[in-house]
C-alpha cells in the first residue's frame, strides 16, 4: 500500500515503537499524543522514553488525544492502555477517527473485547476501515491467518496468550519460586500490562480469547469478557510445577475460543507439547475445518514486536 500519514495515540511501549519504526515502513507520523486519561499516570508508563523517541522524529506530541484527532492523518494508532467495560477512552477516539471516515488500527484491546458489536457497527457506517492484529499475540499474525482462511472455517483458537504469565510460570518451574518474586522481573522487560494484574489473573489473555471468540463467531453472537471463565495464575503455587515437573509435564495458563465462547485457566501439559513455550512467546494452535491444525508462535508481547503487528495492519489498509 502507499505510505500512510499516521496518528499515532497512546506513549507506552507500543505507541513509542509505532512512532520510531513507522518511516522504516514507509510511513509517516504527523500527530503522536500521550493519553491524558489517569490510567497513564497512575500505572507509570514509560512516557519519558516516548517523549525521547518524538524528540528523535523532530515530531511535536501532545498531551491532548482529541488536538492529535484534528491533525491531518489517514489512519487513527489507537496504542493507549486497555480498559475495561465501556473501553474508554480508546473506544471515542475510534469512534472519532471512524466518523471523520479515517481507517484505524487498534493495539489497545478494550474497544474490540468489550464493544465488539459498536465497534463492527461504527465500522460499516465508515468509509474507514478497522483492524486490529495487534490486539491478538504481538506480533504472531493470528487473526490474519484466521482471515486468511475465512473465519467461518475456523472452529477453534487455544494456546498461551500471555507473555508475562508464560514468563513467570517458566521461572517459577527453574527457580522453584512463588509468582509474586518473578513478577518484577517480567516488568523489567517491559512486556506486562500497564496494571500487571491482568497478566497474573489471566484477564489480558481473557480478552485475547474474547476476541478471538468474536472474531470466530464472525457477528452471529457478541461476546465480552464478563462471559468468559477466567482463572489466572495467582493459585499456581512452586510445589504444583515441581510436581509437573516429576512426571515429565508442566502448568501453562491456556486460553480457549470457539464461536461459542472463551476461557482461561492453568493447565498441565507435557513438557515436550508444542503448548509447551518458554519465556515471554506465545502459541496459537488454530483449528480448521478443512486444513487441519495449524500452529503458529512468536513474540507475543514486547513494543518493537506489536509496532510491526500495527505496521503491518497498516500494511493491509487500502
Ligand atoms: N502484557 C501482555 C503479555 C502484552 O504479557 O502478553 C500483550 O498483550
Amino acid at each position: 500500500s502507499d505510505g500512510k500519514r499516521l496518528a499515532v495515540l497512546g506513549a507506552g511501549a507500543v505507541g513509542g515503537s509505532v512512532v520510531e519504526l513507522a518511516a522504516e515502513y514507509g510511513h509517516t507520523v504527523t500527530a503522536f499524543a500521550d493519553s491524558a486519561s489517569a490510567v497513564v499516570d497512575a500505572d507509570g508508563i514509560d512516557t519519558a522514553a516516548a517523549l525521547g523517541s518524538k524528540a528523535e522524529t523532530g515530531r511535536v506530541g501532545t498531551a491532548d488525544p482529541d488536538a492529535a484527532l484534528d491533525a491531518d492523518y489517514d489512519v487513527l494508532v489507537e496504542a493507549t492502555p486497555t480498559t475495561l467495560d465501556d473501553a474508554e477512552p480508546g473506544f471515542s477516539h475510534v469512534r472519532d477517527a471512524l466518523e471523520r471516515d479515517r481507517h484505524v488500527v487498534l493495539a489497545n484491546k478494550g474497544p474490540v473485547a468489550e464493544r465488539y458489536a459498536d465497534l463492527m457497527a461504527l465500522e460499516r457506517e465508515s468509509a474507514g476501515d478497522v483492524r486490529f492484529e495487534a490486539t491478538v499475540g504481538g506480533a504472531i499474525p493470528v487473526l490474519s491467518t484466521i482471515e486468511d482462511l475465512s473465519p467461518a472455517h475456523v472452529t477453534a483458537a487455544r494456546g498461551v496468550l500471555n507473555g508475562t504469565a508464560n514468563f513467570i510460570l517458566s521461572r517459577m518451574a527453574a527457580e522453584g519460586l512463588g509468582y509474586e518474586h518473578v513478577l518484577a522481573e517480567a516488568q523489567d522487560l517491559g512486556v506486562a500490562e500497564a496494571d500487571p494484574s491482568f497478566d497474573v489473573d489471566g484477564t489480558d489473555a481473557a480478552l485475547k480469547c474474547v476476541i478471538l471468540s468474536n472474531v470466530l463467531a464472525d457477528g452471529d453472537r457478541e461476546y465480552t469478557l464478563a462471559d468468559a471463565d477466567v482463572e489466572g495464575i495467582k493459585n499456581v503455587p512452586g510445589s504444583a510445577l515441581e510436581l509437573a515437573a516429576e512426571d515429565g509435564q508442566t502448568i501453562r495458563l491456556i486460553g480457549e475460543a470457539t464461536p461459542d465462547g472463551a476461557r482461561v485457566s492453568p493447565r498441565l501439559v507435557s513438557q515436550n507439547a508444542a503448548l509447551a513455550v518458554t519465556g515471554t512467546r506465545n502459541i496459537v494452535q488454530l483449528e480448521s475445518e478443512h486444513a487441519g491444525q495449524l500452529n503458529i508462535s512468536g513474540r507475543g508481547a514486547g513494543g518493537p514486536e506489536t509496532a510491526s503487528a500495527v505496521l503491518a495492519d497498516v500494511g493491509r489498509l487500502d
